[in-house]
Formats: C-alpha cells, sequence, structure tokens
C-alpha cells in the first residue's frame, strides 16, 4: 500500500526518489509522483497515473537540480487512481507539498471549511486537506505580529497545529517552498523511517528504499515529528517535546531483493521455501528436553503454563495461518484456540479471560486491522505476542514479544513462503505448548524429527511443478474454481482458493469437502473444476466419497494426493502427488502445488503476477 521517500542533501534527489519508489513497488499502488525544490522555480511536482517506470520517464523529460524532494506512491482509497488525485499534492498555492500514508475520517469537515476559505481542490483525497489546512496554518503563523521570518520553529508550529485538527491515521512527508533546506515528517499509525547518512538524510515508509545508501536508521513513533536537514534530524514528540534520535542499525536480513534469475518474485519465493523454513526452525529445536524454544515471547514456562487459551489474529493469507494453528495447537497441546479476523476482533469485544494469550499473525507487521486489535487487547489487558516477518515493523514493536519468521524479504503481493513460515512457527508454537502440559517426551522428539525433514520435503515437493504445469494449461480458461479440504486441509483450501483468485481473478472459493453439499454443489458442472486436497489421514475415505459427489456431477477434479491411490486416480481428472507427511504438516505440503497452480494459471492468463491489480502487499488502511 502507499509508500513515502524523501531525500535532503548535496546530491540530485530525484534518482534516490525515483528508485526508492521503485522498490517500494510491491507493496501495490497505482499512481506515483515526486515533489522536488528547484530554485527559483519552487515546487515541481511530477505525477503519473501509472508505474514508476512512467514517472521515471516524465522526471527524465525535465533536468532537475533539486537536492530536496519527496515521493509517494499511491494506493487509492478517496477517489480514483487519476494524475489529480496522486502525490503529492500542493498546499496553499504552492508554499508547501506533501505526501500522506493513511487515512484521515474527519477530512469532509475539515474540506467544507477550507472551501469557505476559498482554498480550491483539485483532487479528490483527504490528503490534499492536510495540505491546504497546513498552508493556512502558516499562513496565520506567519501573519502574528512577532513572527520570525522563516524560522524553522514556525513551520514545525504549523504542522503540530495541522496534526492536533487531523483524525485518523498519518505518515507525512512535507517540502516548504521557502525553505528547501528541510523536510518535516509526522507520523501517527503509519511508519516512517529516516535513514541516516553523512550530510544528507532520507526518508522512506519501510527501510527497503534505504538499502545500500546507509545503515543507520530512526524509527519514527506514533506523535513524532522529525526536521530533516542536510546535517541534523531534530525529533519533537507531541508530548515530550524534543527527544533524542534512538539511531539503530539496518537489519543485515534487509537485503537488497533481486529476482535471482526468476521471471517474478512470486515464483522465486515459492522455490526459497525450503531455504526459509529451515531459517524458521533454525535454533528453535531442543532435542534433549523434545520441545521448542523462543527467544522472544517474554513470558516464564510458569506463565506459559498457566495460559488457559489462546486467540489467534491476522488477516488474509496470515488468518489462514491462524486457522491452521488452531487444529495443531488445540491437537498437540490440547489447548483451547480461537481464531478471529483482525478487523473484526478490533471492535468486538469478546469476553476472554486474562488467562488468554493473544497471538498477531502477520508478514509485514504493518496492518492496520491487526495492529489495532493487538492494541484493543493490550489494553484490556492481555500479553500479546506477534508473529511476524518483518523485523522493526510496527506490530513487532509494539507487541509484548513474539517470534520472527526469519522468512527474509517477500515482495510478491501474494504471500507464498511467509505463509508455509507461519505454519512452521506456528508447529513449534504447539510443540511447546504441548510439552509444558500433556505431550510426552518421545511425541516431541518424533514431531521434532518430522520438523527436521521440512525443508528435504519441501525441495521434493517442488518436483511437482512440471505436473502443475500440464494441469494449468487444461484448466487456465476456467471461470470459477472450488478448493476442497477437511480438517487442516480446510484452511489450505481457503488458502488455495485465495492465491488463485488473488493473481488469476478467476473466482474460487474454499469450503470444508463435506459441507460443499450445502451449498456450493450447485456450482459444480463439467467447467468447474475443483481442487480436492486428499492425503491420508483420519478423513481420508470421507474426502474420498466428497470427491464422488462432484464427479457423479460432471465435475472436473484435480487430487492433491500424498500416495498412490488407483481410485483416486480413477475418479480425478488430474492427479498431483507431494510427498507424505505427519497429519499436523500436510498444510505446509500441499501449499506448494497450490501456490505453483495459482501461478502457472495467472501467467498464462496474461496477469501481472507480482503487482495484482487492485491488492496491496502492506493493508496500512482499515
Ligand atoms: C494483504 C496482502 C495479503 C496478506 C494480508 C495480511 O491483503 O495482500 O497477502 O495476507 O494483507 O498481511 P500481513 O502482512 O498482516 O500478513
Amino acid at each position: 500500500m502507499c509508500g513515502i521517500v524523501g531525500y535532503i542533501g548535496s546530491k540530485q534527489a530525484s534518482p534516490f526518489l525515483v528508485g526508492g519508489l521503485r522498490r517500494l513497488e510491491y507493496r501495490g499502488y497505482d499512481s506515483a509522483g515526486i515533489a522536488t525544490i528547484n530554485s527559483p522555480e519552487g515546487i515541481r511536482i511530477t505525477r503519473v497515473a501509472g508505474r514508476v517506470d512512467q514517472l521515471d520517464q516524465a522526471v527524465s523529460r525535465r533536468p532537475q537540480v533539486a537536492t530536496t524532494g519527496i515521493g509517494h506512491t499511491r494506493w487509492a482509497t478517496h477517489g480514483p487512481a487519476t494524475e489529480e488525485n496522486a502525490h503529492p499534492h500542493v498546499g496553499g498555492h504552492g508554499v508547501l507539498a506533501l505526501t500522506h500514508n493513511g487515512v484521515i475520517e474527519n477530512y469532509e469537515t475539515l474540506k467544507q471549511g477550507l472551501l469557505a476559505l476559498g482554498y480550491t481542490f483539485h483532487s479528490a483525497t483527504d490528503s490534499e486537506v492536510i495540505a491546504h489546512l497546513m498552508a493556512e496554518c502558516l499562513k496565520n503563523i506567519s501573519a502574528a505580529p512577532n513572527a520570525t521570518t522563516d524560522s524553522v520553529d514556525r513551520y514545525v508550529e504549523a504542522v503540530q497545529q495541522t496534526l492536533v485538527q487531523l483524525r485518523g491515521t498519518y505518515g507525512l512527508a512535507i517540502v516548504f517552498r521557502d525553505r528547501p533546506d528541510m523536510i518535516i515528517a509526522a507520523r501517527l499509525g503509519s511508519p516512517l523511517v529516516i535513514g541516516v547518512g553523512r550530510g544528507e538524510h532520507f526518508l522512506a515508509s519501510d527501510t527497503s528504499p534505504l538499502v545500500g545508501f546507509t545503515e543507520r536508521i530512526v524509527y519514527l513513533a506514533d506523535h513524532q515529528l522529525a526536521v530533516l536537514r542536510a546535517d541534523s534530524i531534530q525529533v519533537i514528540h507531541r508530548d515530550e517535546g524534543k527527544v533524542r534520535p534512538n539511531v539503530q542499525q539496518l537489519s543485515s536480513q534487509t537485503q537488497e531483493v533481486d529476482l535471482g534469475g526468476f521471471p517474478h518474485y512470486m515464483l522465486k519465493e515459492i522455490y526459497e521455501q525450503p531455504e526459509s523454513i529451515r531459517n524458521a526452525l533454525r535454533g528453535r529445536l531442543d532435542k534433549d528436553n523434545g520441545t521448542a524454544k523462543f527467544g522472544g515471547l517474554n513470558l516464564t514456562p510458569q506463565q506459559l503454563r498457566s495460559v488457559r487459551r489462546l486467540l489467534l489474529t491476522g488477516c488474509g493469507t496470515s488468518w489462514h495461518s491462524a486457522m491452521v494453528g488452531e487444529y495443531i495447537i488445540e491437537e498437540l497441546a490440547r489447548l483451547p484456540v480461537e481464531v478471529e479476523y483482525a478487523s473484526e476482533l478490533r471492535y468486538r469485544n469478546p469476553p476472554l479471560e486474562h488467562d488468554t494469550l493473544i497471538f498477531g499473525i502477520t508478514q509485514s507487521g504493518e496492518t492496520a486491522d491487526t495492529l489495532a486489535a493487538l492494541r484493543e487487547m493490550k489494553r484490556k489487558g492481555h500479553h500479546t505476542l506477534a508473529i511476524c516477518n518483518v523485523i522493526g515493523s510496527s506490530i513487532a514493536q509494539e507487541a509484548d514479544g513474539g517470534i520472527y519468521l526469519h522468512a527474509g524479504p517477500e515482495i510478491g503481493v501474494a504471500s507464498t513462503k511467509a505463509f508455509t513460515s507461519q505454519l512452521t512457527v506456528l508447529s513449534l508454537l504447539a510443540l511447546h505448548f504441548g510439552r509444558l502440559r500433556g505431550l510426552s517426551f518421545e511425541a516431541g522428539q518424533r514431531i521434532i524429527a518430522r520438523l527436521e525433514e521440512l525443508p528435504e520435503l519441501i525441495e521434493r515437493t517442488l518436483e511437482c511443478h512440471d505436473k502443475v504445469r500440464t494441469v494449468a494449461a487444461r484448466f487456465a480458461d476456467a471461470t470459477n474454481f472450488l478448493y476442497l479440504g477437511r480438517n487442516t486441509n480446510f484452511p489450505s483450501a481457503l488458502e488455495g482458493a485465495l492465491k488463485l483468485k488473488e493473481i488469476s481473478y478467476i473466482h474460487a472459493e474454499g469450503y470444508p469437502a463435506a459441507e460443499m453439499k450445502h451449498g456450493p454443489i450447485a456450482l459444480v458442472d463439467e467447467h468447474t473444476p475443483s481442487v480436492f486436497i486428499i492425503p491420508r489421514g483420519v478423513v481420508y475415505d470421507k474426502v474420498l466419497s466428497n470427491l464422488q459427489e462432484v464427479k457423479a456431477r460432471g465435475g472436473p477434479v484435480i487430487a492433491i494426493v500424498d500416495h498412490h491411490d488407483p481410485q483416486v486416480a480413477r475418479l480425478a481428472d488430474e492427479v498431483i502427488s507431494v510427498p507424505a507427511t505427519e497429519e499436523f504438516l500436510q498444510p505446509i505440503v500441499t501449499a506448494i502445488p497450490m501456490q505453483l497452480l495459482a501461478y502457472e494459471i495467472a501467467t498464462l492468463r496474461g496477469c501481472d503476477v507480482d503487482k495484482p491489480r487492485n491488492l496491496a502487499k502492506s493493508v496500512t488502511v482499515e
């Protein structure tokens, strides 16, 4: 979702701005722009309703001298993806320009006030309202009898006066026509990070644009505002006044990411899964005690033993992980687990005892609903933990503790390796809780042995790719798909369907296989393929009956199996074989062919796999 960059120093700003926006493309966006201060012309805005490549061309058409500038990739919320709605937005006839991430809830009221004062709006955005409001505050402060011309304080004051009037969330970067030696940044709910250089400073909404430019960073906290100049940064907190910037080292995990010879990030990330799973397991298996260990839960074994319930929350793919986690943890640890969409949890106020432990599951660590749900749970006195991939992200920082996935950057908008790493961590968690409760040492050791085999198992699973290609070619023209499974394979079915619809725009529904006959069976005909996840296990025979029900109605069947069964081979139109494993680890293995199927179908249909339409990698609005 929307990205922000900024540069101030002695070099030309636009190469960093455009390059930085390119590195933020993975978050999902539909328009882009930069504002640079070119003396004597003032603020120059270059915007496109399209890709950063187009912005690059537009910027190159006119020589730039600016050494100060800000940039933005926008994911449309208020108003369509047009050039007028793209950021940066200008306030008060060109005195300032700003980029904004987040949503301002009271923008309509503020806009009415500004219209009455004679301001003209060129966009439908809530962000332009902030720009004019700030220009108005600056005008009033400057008109005061004791105003000191051009003092930094005057600009800071104008920003502060604006912020107190906003209801909602913001990450803001602002440049001023008359102060090309300064950028002001402000944060409430939308992340911003400052890159500290020598004689230059950088700004970005996540660390990816900063890699290679600096290794020293400062995360801005909520209610903080920063004044960036070429050779200094000043951080001011709304309530505490000036605070010392907390300079941190950029994590070595945040390496620059390239395609490594793959045509798309999604495919690269699918193929990275043996390694990402290995990294999720690294250092966490305690063979001597037949359990798993974590460094960051910040709870004693005694506290963990007194936990009576877990609540797992998240959005999208992370919510599917939570659902798989529910099955695994209840099975291995005999501990009740609830799963709730973060967007529902934040407003639901469920009755929960204080011995309920809350886990927020999130790849990005920035999903607005997950962050808000965790805050709400924290407010009610629960210990909140994050299962998160991005180090230093908002959720990782705000939770009371947590477990990192260590999956490396996930660039493809459709989550793949983060999903299987989440499932790996949830399996470790089930083992950990199990061993604190009734699970025997022998059972713990057996689970460890299976977990250790996982990376190699995933390598073998990837060998199904050729078969998946054939299946994709056969069904790429379908307009509806069903994904069916039972037990842990039910949430797997949901995730399989989500992958397909996200990147190929084919309508797909995941269902518990047995529930299919209560509605979705009406959709079954010769044009609607059903993907059956049918590995061996307690419900195998039951799922086989469901498969027969689909075949009896002429529906094509793609079966994902873990052993040769002549009956399935006879009934199914296509059979994809994966290696066998313990039932609780099957969702990790069966995820692979479903990710590949979605990928192959989407590429056959000519879809932009890494940047699917309308989707964002990191959803920072409600
Ligand atoms: C977006 C992404 C999904 C992701 C979801 C939750 O919708 O497109 O792939 O599953 O957000 O993201 P999180 O970063 O919290 O796991």
